[in-house]
């Protein structure tokens, strides 16, 4: 008996032994962040609520925040009727967690759900964003705020997020406009709404006492809008750009121009006395300034403004080595209204454009209409990547490149990293960037109407 009784202990303890598993911790499942319907007060007051989608029912969604080194965990659940994935917009991610449906992972069904959990190796300003017809499902408000804190932080009064959107409602019943496809936004600038705002409000206030120092972070989460922007009653310095901090902080002399999903850090002084006109100031369509967001000036913080402000910490991995090596490659983006769309010419080639409107594709990069199964190009990791963007339309264009950062060469000097790089009209842009993240990435258009409409392309590192 006594010897039955061990030998089962003895079993028992073998059988347990694989569920013990010393020195390592039972996991725990992440914290969810439900893209969900929710209806939220987004136009002034005597229009009803709109609907939106949203990520656990607030517009913008929930700011995420983490420290820099650490990691970010969330299990995505699905409770819209829709698929979706979510993207971590300029985090140098795994490749696996880069949520871009159909090229990452497959989307994430109604009642499904997907964990992401990912190093964060840069401070900085970023974003997360729906990326699963993702024209449609940003503009319905799928977007939040998402910041990895410094170790040092500068030494600011407040650090305020200014997430900038537009929204396209019709004043009737203060639904979005539902023709998220219409063609005609599509083939020209993009959906551009008719309500400005900022963090969800169209009247987005903060409050502050003369010769405080704040640290702005503006963040561009429209679909198509182009925001040049102004500061009133305030005086400062760009200190990053698109998450990355600048190798010294940058006065701020002239107008501020955001494109879509761009960010940009300010560090700046409250210099207007009490009771005068302070804030952010945007260009409005009729190029009249309008405010943005308003800054109610009340008392003093201290008797002076202080010192300018030192740069913030470097991230890792920030230089780019090889560009002498490195093969050149052209990237020409082509079609949209007024042009090329008439020719049905992409790069030379004849292509059958009543075939391509009827499929709604309007755009080309680097002589195709959306992403095809081979990349635009392929590259060793590690090895050093220069691509001229080559803007022969009449619109700008803002590009986007996933997993990495990209420095733009300007004869010879490269400038600021960022992730998203306006580019004008008959314009181009050199950038280069060196492929360290091996995987799939996309590189497109971010005013979004267009990357759905055949501006987007993708490259592989290897
Ligand atoms: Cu901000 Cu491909 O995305
Ligand atoms: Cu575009």
């Amino acid at each position: 008996m006594t010897q039955m009784m061990s030998r089962r202990a003895v079993c028992a303890g073998l059988l347990a032994a694989p569920l013990i598993r010393p020195g390592r911790a039972a996991a725990s499942a992440p914290a969810p962040l439900t893209a969900r319907a929710a209806s939220v007060q987004l136009a002034p007051p005597g229009y009803g609520m709109t609907e939106v989608w949203s990520y656990d029912g607030s517009l913008p969604g929930p700011v995420l925040r983490a420290a820099q080194g650490g990691r970010l965990s969330r299990r995505l659940v699905n409770e819209l009727e829709v698929p979706t994935t979510v993207h971590w917009h300029g985090i140098r991610i795994d490749n696996a967690m880069d949520g871009v449906a159909g090229l990452t992972q497959e989307a994430v069904p109604p009642g499904g759900s997907f964990d992401y959990d990912f190093a964060l190796p840069d401070a900085g300003t970023y974003w997360y964003h729906a990326h699963t017809n993702s024209m449609e499902q940003v503009a319905r408000g799928l977007s939040g705020p998402l910041i990895v804190e410094e170790a040092t932080p500068p030494d600011v009064d407040a650090d305020e997020i200014l997430m900038l959107d537009d929204w396209l409602i019709d004043p009737d019943t203060a639904q979005f406009y539902a023709d998220f496809t219409a063609p005609m936004m599509r083939s020209h600038a993009g959906r551009m709404g008719n309500l400005i705002g900022v963090n969800g409000r169209f009247d987005h206030r903060l409050k502050a006492g003369q010769n405080a120092r704040l640290r702005l972070r503006l963040i561009n989460a429209a679909n198509a809008r182009i925001f040049v922007l102004r500061l009133q009653g305030m005086e400062g310095w760009t200190v990053a750009l698109d998450g990355m901090p600048l190798a010294s902080p940058e006065p701020l002399v002239e107008e501020i121009i955001l494109a879509p999903a761009q960010r940009v850090d300010l560090i700046v002084d409250v210099t207007a006395e009490e009771g005068t006109p302070a804030g952010l100031l945007y260009a409005a369509d009729d190029d009249s300034w309008q405010a943005l967001v308003e800054l109610e000036v009340s008392g003093r913080a201290s008797d002076a403004r202080r010192a300018a402000p030192q740069p913030l910490p470097r991230n890792p991995r920030m230089e780019i080595g090889g560009l002498e090596e490195a093969t050149p490659r052209e990237m020409r983006m082509e079609g949209g209204a007024m042009r090329g769309m008439a020719s049905g010419r992409f790069e030379g080639r004849q292509m059958d454009f009543q075939e391509l409107i009827q499929r709604g594709q309007f755009w080309a990069l680097a002589g195709q209409v959306g992403r095809g199964a081979d990349p635009f190009a392929r590259y060793r990791l590690g090895e050093t990547a220069r691509i001229t963007l080559v803007n022969d339309t009449v619109f700008p264009h803002a590009m986007h490149l996933h997993g990495m950062h990209f420095r733009q060469l300007n004869e010879g000097a490269a400038g600021p990293m960022r992730d998203t790089l306006l580019v004008m009209p008959q314009q181009s842009a050199e950038i280069a960037f060196v492929a360290d993240n091996p995987g799939k990435w996309l590189l497109h258009c971010h005013m979004l109407g267009h990357a759905a409409s055949g501006m987007s392309n993708w490259i592989e590192v290897v």
